[in-house]
């Protein structure tokens, strides 16, 4: 097994370019990133996730129907002068810094061919080094681990080469993510493991395990070495779609890849279930609304029991 090159992880991807049929029709005009969790888009979590984990640079993936993200980390001037006149400085500050939360970068998918392609499409950005993928339609939260990506950072700063973010998943979810064949931990560390194999969304009953990848990666260079072939022959076999799980499987015979058992709390909210949940529940956070909403809630209930 060859050995990658240490170097630190600076740089991240962001997919974004996804159709998000499952929010038709919100989605038909705006992107599913913007869907705000109360009154923040959720790509803005996401975006808070890899700087607060130390990543400095982001390339977001996107498609012809995402402006209204790009539009959204860039200044506003019109509404900076006027909330500037009405002295709102609260609010001016805050949508300042939204500009101002990281170098963002964005380039385009011209073609649909899934979540592997998107990260391919990132390869003159990344270069020779390791870098993070963050899918947007997962987040975790843990109070006393650091963000999501910040867990996989660490492992891979003891492992050294590609990690992915797994947890432990229901039954009834399994199939809608990449379920990983756990090997021997790492080290005698419980949490990080050695990867045995991957299957994309299993068929019930033919799940290597109950560990699902969550959305976080940290990849190294090579993959796009397989990502390369993988479109190559996507040209001349016609293949719909480029999974990276596909690439990951071919990059294990090459490199080591582990498994960091994340901890947390999962957010779903790539599903229109998980999104009204977290909603409802980053809403019970906020002193300015929990009360009222707890009382509405009981009184909905209380309505329709
Ligand atoms: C993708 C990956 C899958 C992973 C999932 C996490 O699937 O292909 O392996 O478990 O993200 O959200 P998608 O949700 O894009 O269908």
């Amino acid at each position: 097994m060859k050995k990658p090159i240490k170097k630190p992880i600076r740089k991240a991807i962001i997919p974004a370019a996804g159709l998000g049929t499952r929010f038709l029709p919100f989605t038909k005009a705006i992107p599913k990133e913007m869907l705000p969790l109360v009154d923040t888009p959720t790509i803005q979590y996401i975006i808070k996730e890899a700087v607060d984990s130390g990543i400095s640079e982001i390339l977001i993936i996107t498609n012809s129907n995402k402006s209204a993200m790009e539009n959204h980390f860039d200044h506003s001037y019109e509404l900076e002068e006027k909330l500037k006149e009405a002295g709102k400085e609260e609010e001016l500050k805050q949508i300042k810094d939204i500009a101002d939360m990281a170098t963002i970068y964005y380039a385009r998918q011209k073609e649909n061919l899934g979540l592997g392609h998107a990260v391919y499409c990132a390869r003159t950005f990344v270069e020779e080094e390791p870098f993070a993928v963050l899918l947007p339609d997962n987040m975790i939260e843990c109070e006393h681990c650091g963000t999501g990506l910040q867990q996989l950072i660490d492992t891979y700063e003891s492992v050294h080469t590609s990690v992915v973010g797994v947890q432990q998943m229901s039954k009834e979810l399994l199939p809608r993510y990449g379920v990983v064949d756990l090997g021997n931990s790492w080290r005698q560390e419980e949490t990080i493991h050695m990867l045995n194999g991957i299957v994309e969304k299993p068929q019930p009953g033919t799940e290597p395990g109950d560990y699902g990848i969550f959305g976080r990666y940290i990849l190294t260079p090579e993959i796009f070495d397989v990502l390369e072939e993988m479109v190559i022959r996507q040209k001349t076999e016609g293949e719909k779609e480029i999974h990276l799980t596909k690439a990951l499987v071919e990059l294990m015979t090459t490199q080591m890849i582990y498994a960091k058992v994340m901890n947390g709390k999962r957010y779903d909210i790539g599903d229109k279930m998980g999104f009204l949940k977290a909603n409802l529940e980053f809403a019970m956070r906020r002193p300015d609304m929990r009360e009222e909403l707890a009382a509405f809630m009981q009184e909905l209930l209380d309505r329709n029991s």
